[in-house]
């Protein structure tokens, strides 16, 4: 859901900073997908239902991908069948090939997210195909979409920082993102820091490029907090025009093929520090921090720097700045 009207600077601190932005819950799968241990279904969808009753817009509840590339997903269709669906939340879907999208399509997902990556070297760890190999495949995924009437959401992994690779050239990402939205028909593209090699400068630079490139199409992005420059860099995404941000529970997640590949941003963290500026995300901190509790539990770690240590102060949904307010 775009939020086009951005308010006037704020006079405080001058930043140029949205209304609003969505966020889309990625720890049922990126979270999760790491996890040695199989979390059962019935955990996985109660974290799920947890989740979508905090007001949170989007959730990539599982991916439909090859059980024995990724063990812990082997129960998505379980999955999607077994969450309640809440009305005004899309439930969303990682798939890497058609197999996945045509399973994705028959579960029910409201979208599909396509993940190619930008890098060969990984696209060949993480799908045993290369960029340009899984461009062409991507058109049966395009193709499977169009015909459910399902809406295929593309998604560049390592396009802000490859593990084998380092930083793609910025000329490569954006003629990748042109070939998404042509011959895929792609609206919605995703821009992926898959193991937190980006830096603000970077992201801000590449975002505001591709944003400035590609009227018309919602650009999300993907930060992971590897280096610690996850909050850094949604606050350069911010103001490069970026508003709609992936986020994970209790900051856990990572891609099991690409070497030291840790959590992504915390969804509190991430929710706390847009609220307490004043950029509402529509979602209630005390039940976000709730369900960051229950996904510690289930999975023994966490990686949030709210759940240590709580709100700066009481957060709402959104609450107005007071005037004077330092
Ligand atoms: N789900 C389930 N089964 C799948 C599948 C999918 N998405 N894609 C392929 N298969 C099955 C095929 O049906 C085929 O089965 P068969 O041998 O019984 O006919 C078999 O797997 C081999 O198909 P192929 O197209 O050659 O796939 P592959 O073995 O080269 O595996 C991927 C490619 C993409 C499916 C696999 O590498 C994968 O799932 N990767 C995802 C990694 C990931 O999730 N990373 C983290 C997120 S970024
Ligand atoms: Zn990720």
């Amino acid at each position: 859901m775009p939020h086009p009207i951005a308010p006037p600077p704020d006079p405080r601190t001058g930043l140029a900073l949205p209304a609003g932005v969505t966020i889309c819950e990625v720890g049922p799968r990126d979270g999760l997908q790491m996890e040695k241990t199989f979390i059962p279904t019935a955990a996985k969808v109660a974290l799920i239902d947890g989740l979508s009753a905090t007001g949170i817009g989007e959730i990539q509840a599982t991916s439909f991908v090859h059980p024995s590339a990724v063990p812990q997903m082997a129960d998505a269709e379980e999955v999607i069948s077994g969450i309640a669906r809440r009305p005004g939340v899309r439930y969303t879907a990682l798939v890497p090939n058609e197999r996945g999208a045509a399973r994705a399509v028959a579960a029910g997902v409201d979208a599909i997210d396509l993940v190619v990556s930008a890098t060969d070297s990984h696209c060949l760890a993480n799908t045993r195909m290369t960029t340009d190999q899984a461009m062409q495949r991507a058109r049966g995924v395009a193709r499977l979409g169009a015909e459910a009437n399902v809406e295929v959401r593309v998604g560049f992994a390592t396009a802000l920082g490859c593990p084998f690779e380092g930083f793609p050239p910025y000329e490569r990402v954006e003629r990748l993102v042109g070939a998404a939205v042509e011959t895929l028909g792609a609206r919605h593209v995703n821009i992926a820091d898959t193991v937190g090699m980006a830096d603000p400068q970077r992201v801000h630079g590449f975002m505001r490029r591709l944003i400035g490139t590609f009227a018309g199409v919602t650009f999300s992005l993907h930060l992971h907090d590897t280096r610690g420059m996850g909050l850094a860099n949604v606050l350069a995404g911010l103001e490069a025009g970026v508003t709609n941000f992936d986020a994970s529970i209790a900051g856990l997640g990572g891609c099991p093929y690409a070497p030291g590949a840790s959590g992504n941003i915390s969804s509190e963290d991430c929710v706390h520090m847009l609220e307490a500026m004043g950029v509402r995300t529509g979602i209630d901190l005390g039940a976000l921090l709730a369900e960051g509790a229950r996904a510690k539990a289930l999975v023994g770690h966490a990686d949030s720097a709210l759940l240590e240590a709580g709100p700066a102060r009481a957060l709402g949904p959104y609450r107005a700045p007071v005037a004077g307010e330092a």
